[in-house]
């Protein structure tokens, strides 16, 4: 018997159980402080008033003998899938239902679409980056070429030529940077992802949270992206889904490499390994993008872009480099004081009890840098930035 030594490769624990770590031991040796948490990015606000009415029916019908569901369709039931559809058409993008797959959050299909691609391909990820698509590879032992986002690029690398590549990660809204790609720099990625043959895995997790017009919340919005994209989806953050889990990956009927349409592919292996989501939370998921489901996510949303600003204007006050915040949950900041990331996360927990994430934790570009996230609770987002203003020296 031989283990997968590639999980040896593989850093100790994934990032956001190392600084759970770190705060349950601060938290243990200073019970007496309370400690304001704006690191992972999970939301704080309650699921809206529609979703939870029409979980509460769905949970009524699984207690009837006449309306009670066993297995339903591993890719989802039609309901979902056609309230999913009509909500990119509304953004002109077309879609048929059996293009789109239900699943339990993008972490999962983002790890799991790794199946259909060979281990010999290469990978290119941008750095920073969110950890799950590192990790996924070098757990399948794919090799990697990152691809530099910095201060000098917005934290939007563009595609270099001389670079050949199989995979390509593209976020945006990005996590963690909060950087957001214009059209027309999403353009020169279908275009490069097309001269290489490449597929294009399209994390849209955050899309809800563009504010401007014109900026791109899918792939599909670019001409010629259904031939080289798969596009994840989540209404973890959309709709405060963290704990509910329901999310969405689309793969394109024209998509095909080596002559081999992914479409069938990926349903054959959701049929397989995945028995869908439940029904009680798929009936939650449909009600999101009902005209009342709307609404009230758009309130929430809102709730967290004001926390976005506190965050945003403190920073601007205190004079420290940031980006981030307004297209996205996430503010991304240079570390004052010259410190690493590490040292920025020890110095907010032990003076400021205020927990970010460490930007090295996304890769070595994350270095220097720190994320907030705006996910909390208006009044600790607003007693967090009060304390990191008095620490600053
Ligand atoms: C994050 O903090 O980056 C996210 O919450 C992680 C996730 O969505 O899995």
């Amino acid at each position: 018997m031989r283990i997968n030594q590639n999980y040896l490769k593989l850093e100790e624990s994934y990032l956001f159980s190392t600084i759970a770590k770190k705060v349950a031991d601060f938290q243990q040796r200073n019970p007496d402080k309370e400690v304001i948490r704006l690191g992972i990015g999970d939301v704080t606000l309650p699921l809206c008033d529609a979703v939870v009415r029409e979980i509460h029916g769905a949970v009524e019908e699984m207690g009837n003998q006449e309306t009670f569901h066993g297995y339903g369709p591993e890719q989802g039931y039609p309901f979902l899938k056609s309230a999913i559809v009509s909500y990119y058409a509304q953004r002109q993008i077309d879609l048929q239902p059996e293009e789109i797959f239900v699943s339990d959050g993008a972490k999962s299909d983002l790890g799991n679409i790794l199946d259909l691609f060979d281990t010999e391909n290469t990978v290119l990820i941008p750095d920073p980056v969110y950890p799950v698509y590192v990790d996924t590879n070098v757990m399948a032992g794919r090799s990697i070429v990152y691809l530099n986002a910095n201060q000098e690029n917005s934290f939007l690398p563009m595609p270099d030529p001389r670079v050949r590549a199989d995979l390509i990660y593209l976020c945006s809204p990005n996590n963690p940077t909060g950087a957001v790609y214009r059209k027309e720099q999403l353009r020169n990625w279908v275009d490069y992802a097309k001269d290489c043959g490449a597929v294009i895995l399209f994390d849209a997790a955050y899309e809800a949270f563009v504010q401007e017009s014109g900026l791109p919340r899918s792939i599909y919005e670019v001409e010629g992206a259904r031939e080289c994209a798969i596009e994840f989806c989540s209404l973890s953050k959309t709709a405060g889904f963290t704990g509910v889990r329901c999310g969405y990956t689309i793969v394109p009927r024209e998509l095909k490499r080596q002559n081999v349409a992914l479409n069938p592919l990926w349903l054959r292996r959701q049929t397989t390994k995945f028995n869908g989501v439940p029904y009680i939370v798929q009936r939650g998921a449909a009600a999101v993008f009902s005209r009342k489901g709307m609404a009230q996510i758009k309130s929430n949303i809102a709730y967290y872009q004001r926390n976005a600003k506190i965050i945003a204007d403190s920073l601007s006050d205190l004079g420290i480099w940031y980006t981030g915040g307004t297209n996205s949950p996430y503010i991304w900041l240079k570390c004052p004081g010259g410190r690493t990331s590490w040292e920025y996360f020890d110095y907010l927990l032990h003076r400021a009890n205020v927990v970010g994430t460490p930007g090295a934790g996304f890769g070595k570009n994350g270095e220097g840098f720190f994320r907030l996230t705006s996910f909390g609770d208006y009044e600790k987002t607003k007693e967090a930035m009060r304390r990191i203003r008095q620490i600053v020296e």
